[in-house]
């Protein structure tokens, strides 16, 4: 099954697989996301913020529990950022659902882009 993926700050709206990833996804469509480790659940630097509630504007019902469920390595990782609110880490989250993820400025400048 397929679900919606926008990302707002970038304007894109994607459709991707059920069980794909965050980064899977963004890296299938060009989206710059920083990803030091690869991917590898290391590094705790693909963090992307969950926008709930777009419904209206894009046709988008995003949800944060239209990803899965997060995991300890995920949380102790996120928790070394002290980010308050519904973030989680590309690499990690897999899609379930429709869903909106903001990508911090700072996460898409780096040298390490995937
Ligand atoms: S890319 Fe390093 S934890 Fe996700």
């Amino acid at each position: 099954m397929n679900y919606k993926v926008f990302f707002p700050s970038l304007g894109r709206l994607v459709l991707a697989e059920e069980g794909m990833t965050l980064q899977e996804i963004a890296r299938m469509h060009g989206i710059r996301l920083n990803a030091p480790c690869n991917g590898e659940h290391k590094c705790g630097k693909c963090r992307v913020k969950v926008i709930e509630g777009l419904t209206d504007q894009y046709g988008v019902d995003s949800k944060a529990g239209h990803l899965s469920p997060l995991i300890a390595e995920e949380r102790q990782l996120l928790q070394r950022d002290e980010q308050p609110g519904l973030f989680r880490l590309a690499c990690f989250a897999q899609v379930t659902g429709d869903i909106a993820v903001e990508i911090e400025d700072d996460n898409t400048d780096a040298d390490n882009i995937i």
